[in-house]
């Protein structure tokens, strides 16, 4: 029997919260689907909740997504973004959240470039915080609707061999979809070229690849991410030519393969670099239908947290 409330009051990353909570969000989250696909696409579920969205990093989907869900549940919204704020004066995180809390917020949805600033705050206050990427750390919830897009695609997501490919040293998806991947009992495996695959990530029980091709002939799914050209401090790659190349996804390689398989993207894509356009834009691409379910996603973890007060 799945259980009826989440064990956490906070959605810091997936590392933290077990299966059954997993398994009771994709549950919840399939119905808030049903909802949002009816005429009126409205709940009262949030209402008299007031919910913060604080964003110290830029972001589409994320953003956009968090702020349809919580209007679906008829929450109030407040959203804030650093680069306008008073951040650029020297206030602390802590200073900031507190102002924003003194106003009588209840959830506080989160983007920081420090990995556990999210771990920090939850320390220092009582409303529920979720965590919407924390630098190169977590980014739970995407990992969320990535693996409820694959359970929705190949109906179960045990068994299923995922290889997830590209810049895995600076990605905050990566580390989420493997927890979540490997909680649901998928085989996961990690592609990219050396300098983009941290060292010892054996450790965490996934596969090392560095050929593209024997990658994909051996997974069911493909898990493509972008090169973050904005973390790369030094250079990882010779360049975007050579990275396409010898990892990116196009239709030749796809046709070479025995099987199709399923290809998806955290977004945003660099269309031509890590994956074509014939690719993305495919049949077998699911990549709208993950942004599509982050809605539902959200949805189930504002609902379920709002309601996990201690
Ligand atoms: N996938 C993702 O986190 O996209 P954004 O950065 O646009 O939110």
């Amino acid at each position: 029997m799945s259980a009826s409330q989440l064990s956490t009051k906070h959605l810091l990353g997936i590392k933290y919260i077990t299966k059954e909570d997993i398994e009771l969000i994709f549950k919840t989250a399939t119905e808030f689907k049903d909802v949002i696909n009816r005429p009126i696409k409205k709940v009262p579920s949030l209402r008299d909740v007031t919910v913060a969205n604080v964003f110290f990093e830029n972001s589409t989907r994320t953003r956009i997504s968090f702020e349809l869900a919580e209007r679906r549940l008829s929450a109030d919204v407040v959203n804030f973004a650093a680069s306008s704020s008073s951040v650029s004066k020297g206030e602390t995180l802590l200073d900031t959240v507190n102002n924003i809390l003194a106003m009588k917020v209840d959830m506080v949805v989160m983007r920081h470039p420090a990995p556990g600033a999210h771990h920090f705050l939850s320390k220092h206050i009582d409303a529920n915080i979720i965590n919407a990427g924390d630098g190169t750390h977590e980014h739970p919830t995407q990992a969320l609707l990535d693996a409820f897009s694959i359970q929705e695609k190949l109906g179960i997501v045990a068994g299923k061999n995922v290889v997830i490919v590209g810049d895995i040293l600076h990605s905050r998806v990566a580390l989420s979809n493997i927890f979540c991947l490997q909680k649901l009992g998928a085989n996961v495996m990690v592609c990219g070229p050396s300098t983009l695959i941290p060292k010892h990530i054996e450790a965490l029980g996934v596969r090392v690849e560095h050929d593209i091709k024997k990658a994909l002939q051996w997974c069911d799914v493909a898990n493509v991410l972008r090169i973050q050209l904005e973390r790369q401090d030094i250079k990882y790659i010779p360049s975007l030519r050579e990275y396409a190349l010898y990892f990116g996804v196009n239709k030749k390689l796809l046709d070479t393969l025995d099987k199709e398989i399923v290809i998806m993207h955290p977004g945003p894509i660099n269309r031509g670099v890590e994956i074509t356009s014939d690719v993305a834009d495919s049949s077998q691409s699911i990549i709208l239908d993950q942004v599509e379910n982050g809605v539902a996603i959200r949805m189930a973890v504002l609902y379920l947290l709002a309601s996990k007060k201690a």
